[in-house]
């Protein structure tokens, strides 16, 4: 089962802004961090019920992203 099935990437993460998960992922990919996610999209700025959500996708994101640079360090210096 692929991370795709289980979170969706248009499954809505901020109830209050109707801020989607893929839409999210994009924006962190260009380089934003929570807060320039939240002034861009206006998730975490209403009743902040996706805070914990969007905290632990980032952090998720953030795993992904040390594990693929150390893979690719890894792969230029076996080179
Ligand atoms: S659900 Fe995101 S601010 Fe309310």
């Amino acid at each position: 089962m692929s991370d795709e099935s289980v979170h969706p990437a248009d499954e809505v993460m901020c109830q209050c802004s109707g801020t989607k998960r893929g839409y999210i992922q994009s924006l962190y990919e260009q380089g934003m961090d929570v807060q320039a996610i939240s002034r861009w999209t206006g998730a975490l700025s209403g009743c902040g019920g996706c805070e914990w959500d969007i905290a632990d996708f980032l952090k998720a994101l953030d795993q992904q992203k040390v594990q693929a640079d150390s893979q690719t360090d890894r792969d230029n210096s076996a080179g």
